[in-house]
């Protein structure tokens, strides 16, 4: 459903004045720009009369032609109104209102007798702004060596940030004044292999920021396509922030053709840390669904035989060999190593374990041939996508699975080798739709092929965008890991349920990990464009239950494990651990088995970037609410409102840590209780270090 209220526009054609406006719907936000002595183009944006960006230089420089950077001379500014209330086919609310204020500023440039447009469109919550390039004589292609976007802060920020990589964003964030960040401090916690830091000053998006006056400033992009990311680098002196493109092997950017746009930069803004979650400005930019048929696209929440694969227990390879060469392996011939993790057998105990606890769907790694040499060989076929392990019955296993009404998650790990996935692409869903599979988890680990193309590069964007629109065709959904991260797409493409480009759960099983505050920093960041797989649920916190040597550990309490399902965000959510830890703690599953995955409301309820996140969501098939709480690692008290319930009476079930709980110590302690509410009053969390409540409420009539 969309529903288009209003659009008045304003031409003002030749301006002389050379400072023009647009203030947002509620007023409280001004943009304005202006001609440079040297006939840039500056913009600058305030909120209640106070600056959040300082004048600030917009403009892109060329390969072989004369830059657009300056000798602008304003053409025809138009200004308009848009509101309109749009339905997402999944997400955390029913209807998503579309606001804003646009001015369009057509800019030319005389001695070359080119046009570059640049809109402007302003939120009660933000800013978006792109460049347009239309068709014209003087201007059909053009490659983007830079793109020389500017945002003056106003001060020296708290800053939230990962170092600007290329390649991966799988990070720990690192908390520090802008004038101290140094990509040092990001590296020593980063345990991947490829990665591709352009310098020491370079962040990655979304950029979160709390000035010392407490606004709160989130900078990213909307609509990432056919181009690529943009990563900030660094004033340190004068907290300037400039983009900078991901490059490809000659070092230039974007291959253009006219006409054609940027994707979106966005400034979300805020003296509220709730309302920064709450902003939908950037899918607001983003393009409505061209998909004739949504019908087909469904959350899901899914276990997987996976989990096991990360402690150890199982392996992904059948057999120990190295060496492989895809097509000469006689797979049948091979002894198999005996810790295989993708059998028949055991995916039949996944499909058992779903059906009764009411899960959608198994994930299954693993199932393919090509494992036993599948990393860091940087060769191209690795996997083909098609042939499965002799003790996977892919047949058999369709079969099963349907009748215990359960789907499969199909898994399609590239290692990287992308023009091999491209090009085996058709067979490979062909036989997903021959099995009966209607979702692809997809991966990236490793350096890319194309040599020399970079995961965020504008090749690899196309490729990303290429496998979304081919798995519309086959009515395929998409999670992927490894990817690029989000910026609202899912607007556009909504089988894209969600990506992983972020420092998962996974870390925890055989890393240093991530700490106690990663979750209450991802939604300000990593989240701020859309769902990701992180894999929560894991009750076994400690890793020496599998490897009696291991320091390793989730940095969590139990009943955070819980909550995360709530204040995470994903229309696609694992329960990540065995279901043999589950069956360890029945009571507590009983949450993890009733939380939905998709939501007609969400309120914000309280938040602060690394330290603590309370959300409370609405079922949409119910009239059930959730609530989540999550703090890092500090013990925090919360008085909570149930004043935004609908009606009066609710009985609640309150899984919360025991009082001697900690992450550290006592992880897998916790306690559940049940309580009538009503809604004029208020309940007490208490959350243990690393802790985390998680409520079901139900109404009583
Ligand atoms: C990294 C992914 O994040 C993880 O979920 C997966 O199990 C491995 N790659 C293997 O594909
Ligand atoms: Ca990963």
């Amino acid at each position: 459903m969309r529903l288009i209220f209003l659009l008045i526009i304003i031409v003002n054609l030749n301006i002389d004045i050379h400072t023009q406006q647009i203030s947002s719907p509620d007023s409280k936000l001004i943009l304005k720009i202006k001609l440079s002595a040297d006939n840039e183009l500056l913009y600058n944006m305030s909120r209640d009369g106070k600056f959040v960006i300082r004048d600030s230089k917009l403009g892109i420089d060329l390969l072989n032609q004369p830059d657009f950077l300056n000798g602008f001379k304003i053409d025809t500014v138009v200004t308009s109104n848009f509101t309109e209330l749009w339905s997402p086919v999944w997400g955390e609310v029913d209807s998503i209102l579309n606001n804003y204020h646009q001015m369009v500023v057509t800019l030319f440039q005389p001695i070359e007798k080119r046009t570059m447009i640049i809109t402007f469109r302003l939120f009660n919550d933000g800013l978006g702004f792109r460049y347009e390039f239309p068709v014209q004589d003087s201007l059909k292609y053009f490659t983007v060596l830079e793109e020389n976007t500017q945002f003056a802060l106003t001060g020296d920020h708290k800053t939230f940030w990962i170092p600007g990589d290329y390649d991966s964003q799988e990070y720990t964030y690192s908390t520090s004044l802008l004038s101290e960040i140094h990509s040092d401090i990001g590296k020593n916690v980063h345990e991947i292999s490829v990665k591709s830091i352009p310098g020491d000053n370079f962040v990655q998006t979304p950029l979160m920021m709390k000035s010392k006056d407490g606004l709160y400033i989130n900078i990213h992009e909307a609509a990432l396509l056919n181009y690529p990311v943009m990563y900030l680098e660094v004033d340190r002196n004068n907290f300037v922030l400039k983009s900078h493109l991901c490059p490809d092997a000659y070092d230039n950017k974007a291959y253009m053709q006219t006409p054609c746009t940027t994707p979106w930069r966005t400034i979300i803004v805020s003296d509220k840390a709730e309302e920064i979650l709450s902003s939908k400005m950037i899918l607001n930019l983003n393009e409505p669904t061209k998909f004739e048929d949504v019908s087909w696209i469904k959350p899901k929440k899914y276990i997987g035989i996976w989990w096991n694969l990360h402690v150890g227990i199982n392996s992904w390879n059948y057999a120990d060999i190295n060496n492989v060469k895809l097509d000469a392996v006689d797979w049948k011939s091979l002894t198999p190593n005996g810790k295989h993790g993708a059998t028949t057998v055991n995916t039949k105990r996944y499909i058992d374990f779903a059906a009764k606890h009411g899960f959608d769907a198994v994930l299954v790694e693993g199932w393919d041939v090509g494992w036993e040499d599948w990393f860091g060989k940087w060769k191209e076929e690795v996997f083909d996508f098609v042939t499965p392990y002799p003790d996977f019955d892919v047949v058999e296993l369709e079969k099963y699975a349907k009748s215990k009404n359960v789907e499969l998650i199909m898994h399609h790990e590239t290692s990287a080798s992308v023009t091999n996935y491209d090009r085996r692409l058709d067979e490979a869903f062909t036989f997903m739709k021959d099995h009966g599979y209607n979702s692809v988890k997809t991966g990236y680990v490793g350096k890319i092929i194309p040599r020399g193309e970079h995961h965020d590069g504008q090749w690899m964007v196309n490729h990303y965008t290429r496998v979304l629109e081919k798995a519309e065709k086959y009515k395929i959904m998409v999670n992927s890991h490894e990817s690029v991260r989000s910026t609202g797409l899912h607007r556009t493409y909504p089988n894209w349920l969600a990506a992983e480009a972020a420092r998962g759960n996974e870390f925890n099983a055989w890393s240093i990990g991530n700490p106690p505050e990663h979750e209450t920093i991802l939604p300000f960041t990593r989240f701020m464009g859309g769902p990701m797989d992180y894999t929560p649920g894991i009750f076994q916190i400690k890793m020496d239950y599998y490897k009696p040597e291991s320091k390793y550990q989730v940095h969590t309490t139990l009943a955070k494990q819980l909550a995360l399902y709530v204040t995470i965000y994903s229309p696609i959510q694992m329960a990540a651990d065995l279901p043999e830890n589950y069956e360890r703690f029945l009571d507590a599953f009983t949450f993890i088995e009733q939380v939905p995955v998709n939501w007609s409301d969400t309120k914000i309820l309280k938040a602060e970037p690394g330290d603590y996140i309370i959300i409370a969501r609405k079922d949409k098939d119910s009239d059930n609410w959730y609530i989540g709480a999550i703090t890092d690692e500090l013990a925090r008290d919360f008085e909570v409102k149930l004043d935004f319930l609908p009606v009066d009476k609710y009985e609640i079930t309150i899984y919360k840590d025991a009082p001697d709980s900690d992450w550290e110590k006592n992880p897998m302690k916790y306690e559940i209780e049940k309580l009538s509410v009503k809604k004029n009053q208020k309940i007490y969390l208490e959350l243990a270090p690393g802790g985390g409540t998680a409520i079901i409420l139900k109404p009583v009539n």
